[in-house]
């Protein structure tokens, strides 16, 4: 499945100009983390920060996701992903710690859009500086199965989901 932004929908990394005080998209934490958190982990490269606002209005925070550098145990690899990722103890991954939709707006592809644009910029940026693997922290199982439907496995006993970096790229044309 493509999913494509529409010609109204631009991605770009968290600025002075969003209005991050409004966002809701019915998780506190994540809502939280937007207003308190999230230009301090930017400055401290901590976690980048991207937000979905309409071209049109772009100060309105549609949605947002953050990328950082991770890694996981190689015992931790799901048995279906290892044939894709190196032998190393530890395998190198790039973490979408969160991501969220403005309430009023889920349901309609959003969600997606973010995600697609997440992985291109994770698949990009391991050319790089090398990533074998993209994880994703879920809140609940209503996340896992947003997750699972774009082909990331669970892994045992955790909040986390994974996909192999070289599937990325194929899912996400923008
Ligand atoms: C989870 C969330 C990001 C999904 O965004 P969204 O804009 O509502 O979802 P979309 O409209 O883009 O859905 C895209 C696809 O995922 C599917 N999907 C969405 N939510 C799903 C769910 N909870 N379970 C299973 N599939 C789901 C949709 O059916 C759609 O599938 P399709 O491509 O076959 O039509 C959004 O609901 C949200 O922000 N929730 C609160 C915060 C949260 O839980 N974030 C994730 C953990 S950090």
């Amino acid at each position: 499945m493509v999913t494509r932004p529409s010609e109204d929908l631009r991605i770009v990394l968290l600025g002075e100009e969003h209005d991050r005080g409004s966002f809701n998209c019915g998780v506190e934490s994540l809502d939280r983390y937007l207003k308190m958190q999230a230009g301090q982990d930017v400055c401290m490269k901590a976690n980048a920060v991207f937000i979905l606002s309409e071209v049109s209005e772009p100060t309105h925070v549609l949605g947002y996701y953050t990328l950082c550098a991770m890694a996981i145990s190689q015992g931790d690899v799901p048995e279906a992903a290892r044939k894709h990722v190196p032998r190393y103890p530890l395998v190198s991954a790039t973490l979408i710690g969160r991501l969220a939709v403005a309430k009023e707006r889920q349901g309609q592809r959003l969600g997606a859009v973010l995600l697609a644009d997440a992985l291109q910029r994770a698949f990009d940026s391991a050319g790089t500086v090398g990533s074998s693997m993209v994880m994703v922290d879920r809140l609940d199982e209503t996340a896992a199965g947003f997750y699972a439907a774009h082909g990331f496995l669970q892994l045992p006993d955790s909040l986390r989901l994974v996909l192999p970096m070289r599937m990325a790229s194929g899912s996400t044309e923008r």
